[in-house]
């Protein structure tokens, strides 16, 4: 049986903690699927771990349904995410809704994420309302980085501490079934998390959240070209595989692979004959 909202909203009544990591193809997808992660956000992060973009703004939404599409492929019981590239939902709310709807039909997600927060609650709600569940993002928002003016900590203000509150009220309002809270002061994060219905999971917001998400390849050392603060190291399978990767080069060289074990054989009088046969 696959997760559902549901499931996630009882587990924040619960004060069960709720872990979501992103995957972006079906190997991923079937290991930390197999390993019981409730949530997987297909997120738009694939525009640099994997697709090597220097930010998320240049995913498009092919790019997101074809690795979607993967991650529902690999995996059967987690709740997908499939996470609104930028300018999928922002010019229209029917634009919002046919490229919402794309996730779920085309991709096989469960649910959509967006970033924004009063200025989006009209587009979740029309998007709840269609049947689309919709998972909010405030605080650091990386496809609004022109506008931010950088990857910065958000609601270190007054003013911006009160206008994270009202964006995460106004998407509860709306219909969404979780936010994310990224790049958010411990204390807001714990306030927000207190003052809303809704499961809140944090990166970077402090283990007060509801629940907490990292990147595929942040946590386990496969992405170097930049390390956020939020991000704890829990392997180095980036050492690992270039190890892997060494050793097979000297062992081609050296002929040690491959031995017997990794090759076919026909039996000797077969050989014997193709030999008489061939000159
Ligand atoms: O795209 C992503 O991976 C995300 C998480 C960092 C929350 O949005």
């Amino acid at each position: 049986m696959r997760v559902t909202i549901s499931n996630i909203k009882e587990m924040k009544a619960r004060g069960e903690k709720i872990p979501m990591i992103t995957a972006y193809d079906y190997t991923s997808a079937r290991i930390v699927d197999a390993a019981g992660i409730p949530i997987i956000l297909v997120g738009d992060t694939l525009g640099q771990v994997v697709l090597g973009y220097d930010s998320t703004l240049p995913v498009t939404m092919d790019e997101m349904i074809h690795h979607t599409k993967a991650v529902a492929r690999g995996s059967e019981h987690s709740l997908i995410v499939g996470d609104m590239p930028f300018m999928s939902y922002q010019a229209s709310v029917s634009e919002a809704l046919h490229n919402a709807g794309r996730f779920l039909q085309e991709g096989g997600a469960q649910t959509v994420k967006l970033e924004g927060g009063v200025n989006m609650a009209t587009t979740v709600q029309r998007m709840v309302s269609s049947g689309i569940p919709v998972m909010g993002h405030i605080g650091l928002t990386p496809q609004s980085v022109n506008q931010m003016g950088g990857y910065k900590v958000q609601g270190k203000t007054l003013k911006s501490a009160v206008r994270l509150m009202e964006d995460a009220r106004s998407l509860e309002e709306a219909g969404a079934f979780a936010l994310v809270l990224e790049c958010v002061p411990t204390s807001l994060a714990r306030l927000i998390t207190e003052r809303v219905s809704i499961p809140t999971i944090g990166i970077g917001a402090g283990k007060e959240c509801d629940g907490q998400v990292q990147v595929f390849h942040d946590m386990l050392g496969l992405f170097t070209d930049f390390v956020p603060k939020h991000a704890k190291r829990y392997a180095n399978l980036g050492e690992t595989i270039a190890a892997a990767v060494a050793e097979y080069m000297s062992e081609v060289k050296d002929q040690s692979f491959p031995n017997r074990e990794h090759s076919y054989h026909i039996k000797e009088e077969i050989l014997a004959d193709l030999q008489a046969k061939v000159h």
